[in-house]
């Protein structure tokens, strides 16, 4: 089965078309970041036109690349929520006239379910259940994937994501916008014990997280040295708070290996591209002896390919959409409804 698969939920259009769930086609993308890179962060608008923009000719592009021709496409898959939602409407809107212009299923895909889904293509072998760490710019969470389209959310960050975090950080500390992958970069070189930053446990559920005093912690600390003329070793501070945001993610990860007996844990999202993450569930997993899942870097971030993944088992569970489809800013990754 030949999907479709289009996502445009925040500043990168992409138009993927992958085969079975598992064999990607071709993953095509535009990225708008150096265009939003001036003004420091996504300006939702400005995303919204460059979708309407790039979309058309994206999947012309993606039928070029793979020698299909549209009758050999099998169903359209979209990004319907969360995200951006003037960007995610663009999507959904060009999916819709796909399918109707085709005269194929549509098929609406969580845009996390999708992050996860990133794993089938990096492992063919892998198969639900397995446990899976989200880490995107907007959502952290440790989720049970039971099965392709049954997911338990076991803990989740209750304000800021870690994403949004290393957005942040990078940015004060004058890095270009997105600046997770840069903060990451300096860390390298950087001394993650020198700088003192908090860990929090907020709440009885011990899988929940909190990032938004580690990070308010981050920039009084920063904005401290700039007031009083302190210079800062910006390597340390950055592989400090990489490291902080590692012992807050690492530890629970433990813990659902061992609470759930689950031996096997994947990673997902563009932030489960860090590499102190990336090392602390190695470790985790090594230490538990399950196994590990972590697609390459270039399938954590926003991708086509990954809707596509996703879609392919939306479609066998039977969850396909009409041309009421609508799109939505904020969905639980659980949502069942389509309303
Ligand atoms: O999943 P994603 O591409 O978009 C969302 O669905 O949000 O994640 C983007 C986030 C940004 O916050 C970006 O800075 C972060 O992933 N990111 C990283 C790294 N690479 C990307 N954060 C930390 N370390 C990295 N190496
Ligand atoms: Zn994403």
């Amino acid at each position: 089965m030949n999907i479709l698969a289009v996502e445009s939920s925040c500043d990168e259009t992409a138009v993927a078309i992958v085969r079975d769930g598992r064999q990607v086609l071709c993953d095509c993308i535009a990225s708008q970041v150096d265009l939003h890179k001036i003004y420091g962060g996504v300006v939702p608008e400005i995303a919204s036109r460059k979708h309407m923009e790039a979309i058309y000719a994206l999947a012309d592009q993606a039928l070029a690349q793979t020698g299909l021709t549209r009758k050999e496409l099998d169903a359209v898959a979209v990004t319907y929520a969360p995200g951006l939602i003037g960007a995610v409407l663009v999507g959904v809107n060009f999916a819709k006239a796909a399918a109707l212009a085709l005269g194929k299923p549509l098929i609406p895909v969580h845009h996390i379910r999708g992050h996860i889904a990133a794993n089938y293509l990096a492992y063919p072998e892998l198969e639900p259940p397995f446990l899976c760490l989200v880490v995107s710019g907007g959502h952290t969470m440790i989720v049970d994937v039971k099965d392709y389209t049954k997911m338990e959310i076991l803990g989740t960050t209750l304000d800021d994501a870690a994403g949004e975090c290393f957005d942040k950080v990078a940015r004060v500390l004058g890095m270009p916008y997105p600046g997770g992958a840069a903060l990451d970069r300096q860390s390298q070189t950087g001394d993650p014990r020198k700088y003192v930053l908090p860990r929090s446990k907020p709440g009885e559920n011990p899988y929940n997280m909190s990032f938004s005093g580690l990070k308010t912690a981050a920039l009084n600390l920063i904005h401290h040295a700039q007031q009083v003329g302190e210079e800062l070793d910006v390597p340390s501070l950055c592989a400090s708070f990489s490291e902080a945001v590692a012992d807050t993610l690492v530890p629970r990860v433990t813990l659902a290996l061992q609470q759930t007996g689950s031996r096997k844990v994947a990673v997902a999202g563009g932030v489960a591209a860090n590499s102190r993450i990336r090392r602390g569930i190695l470790e985790a997993a090594e230490g538990c002896g399950a196994q590990v899942f972590m697609p390459p870097l270039s399938l954590c971030g926003d991708n086509g390919a990954m809707i596509g993944a996703q879609a392919y088992y939306e479609f066998l569970a039977g969850n396909v959409a009409d041309m009421s489809l609508n799109a939505y800013a904020t969905k639980s990754i659980l949502g069942e409804s389509l309303s």
